[in-house]
């Protein structure tokens, strides 16, 4: 999916619609009557019986070859149309009215002397909408022209709300497409600042970190070569000079003799810790956009975990249930920011609960089958309410303070996820927890 941005100089933008025409009493709606007749009589007669009438605008065209330029012109809202014209026949006449795009709707009243059965028939067929005799009664004239003409203003105001929604509709998408491509980039930019930054932490910590654990093997080395070496000494010369028997004592030789070796292997434990830090800032942040790789999976979720430990050990549990996982086919880095989203979310709901005692999340994964993964991330916070869960990932939906959500996270992993063609969805009750779950294919033919 690839939305586009649709700025004001777009041509392609909806232009912006007027709001649902107001149904305005049919009394009070402005009639137009056109009458093409080449009798000067009837146009007379007509005329007189409509003088009276409100709201009703007379015009008069007495002849074919004018009729369509006149009726562009003045718009009516009724045709009363003679069957036989001078230079044109009727019928003609009516068929070029219904061709036009202008009068292709206009009410055609047939006007004719003619009281032929088949004649009526055929002008029907051609699309007029009623037939009188010549000259119909005034009453009756009056009532078919309001009639018709009022079916045909309804019929417009009504193809114009339909218009004027479509355009609603065409311009919340535009607007729901620029909140999509907003968030994108905006996440685009954290995502690739957030990854320089901690590639560029990484690279610092790194190098002093392997000289501190090069050195810490020649320390011991000698160390153990210093120990020996007064080993030897005190077994050559069990009776030492008083002098170094006093300095023996005073610095507590077999004390501090234990407590280097302590402090030896703790100092080791300690840098191997910072280097496997260092892997999982490295891995968690790995600018791979470029390009997909075959990755494990659990190296993700679990150098999400540990960049997250600080938050974690604020009383939440982690279980990991991992299943035997192939290599999937993926840009790492953006699953890691779907897990981190993710659990960061649970963290998130679950220190919400200050009276809740174990709070936990688990982690399970496994294969649904030869070519799909699943990977189950599971909280046992307050869950979320159906309301919530409809909305959940639609870009800045959030239920959080201002400062706290951005409400981008799941919309986020949805495009992510989206975008490695797999599946993320919620399952909730509230009270129970909540559990997001994901599929993928090991192999997708990625976007
Ligand atoms: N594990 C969870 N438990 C309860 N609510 C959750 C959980 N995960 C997401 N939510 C709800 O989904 C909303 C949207 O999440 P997200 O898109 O990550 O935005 P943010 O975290 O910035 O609010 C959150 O505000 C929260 O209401
Ligand atoms: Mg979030």
């Amino acid at each position: 999916m690839n939305p586009t941005l649709k700025g004001a100089t777009n041509p392609h933008l909806p232009t912006p619609y007027s709001p649902t025409p107001l149904v305005i009493p049919a009394s009070e709606q402005a009639i137009t009557v056109l009458l093409v007749d080449d009798q000067a009589t009837v146009n007379e007669a007509i005329h007189c019986m409509l003088e009276a009438e409100t709201n009703l605008t007379y015009h008069y065209c007495s002849s074919a070859e004018k009729a369509l330029q006149t009726a562009t012109q003045v718009a009516p809202t009724v045709i009363l149309q003679d069957l036989i014209l001078p230079n044109s026949d009727g019928m003609t006449l009516v068929k070029q009215f219904r061709e036009d795009p202008a009068t292709c709707d206009v009410p055609i009243i047939m006007l004719s002397t003619n009281d032929n059965p088949q004649t009526k028939a055929e002008a029907f067929a051609i699309g007029i909408n009623d037939y009188l005799v010549k000259l119909p009664n005034q009453i009756e004239l009056v009532a078919r022209i309001r009639y018709h003409s009022q079916a045909y203003l309804n019929r417009k105001a009504h193809t114009a709300a339909l218009v004027a929604q479509a355009h609603a509709k065409e311009l919340e998408q535009t607007l729901q497409e620029l909140r999509q491509t907003q968030a994108q980039l905006i996440q685009t930019e954290k995502l690739s600042s957030l990854g320089q930054m901690l590639a560029g932490v990484a690279h610092e910590i790194n190098n002093p970190v392997n000289f501190i654990f090069g050195n810490l093997t020649y320390i011991d080395a000698y160390f153990q070569d210093l120990m020996k070496l007064l080993q030897l000494y005190q077994e050559k010369y069990p009776e030492p000079d008083s002098a170094i028997q006093a300095y023996l004592e005073e610095i507590d030789y077999d004390f501090v003799m234990d407590d280097l070796l302590k402090m030896l292997r703790s100092t080791r434990m300690g840098s191997e810790r910072i280097i496997q830090i260092v892997l999982s800032l490295r891995n968690f942040s790995r600018q791979d956009h470029q390009e997909m790789k075959l990755s494990n999976i659990h190296d993700g979720i679990d150098s999400t975990l540990l960049i997250l430990s600080h938050r974690l050990k604020l009383g939440i549990n982690v279980v990991k249930d991992y299943g035997n996982l192939p290599l999937i086919a993926c840009y790492p880095a953006q699953l890691n920011q779907v897990f981190m989203n993710i659990i960061n979310n649970a963290i998130d709901a679950l220190l919400d609960q200050p009276n809740q005692r174990k709070k936990e999340i688990t982690v399970y994964t496994n294969t649904l089958d030869k070519n799909h993964i699943q990977i189950q991330i599971k909280d046992n916070g307050p869950g979320i309410p159906l309301a919530v869960q409809t909305k959940l990932f639609e870009p800045f939906f959030t239920t959080k303070p201002v400062d706290k959500g951005t409400g981008l996270g799941l919309s986020i992993c949805q495009q992510i996820i989206a975008n490695h063609q797999g599946t993320i969805q919620v399952i909730s009750k509230p009270d129970e927890g909540a559990e997001f779950i994901i599929q993928l294919a090991v192999q997708s033919a990625v976007a």
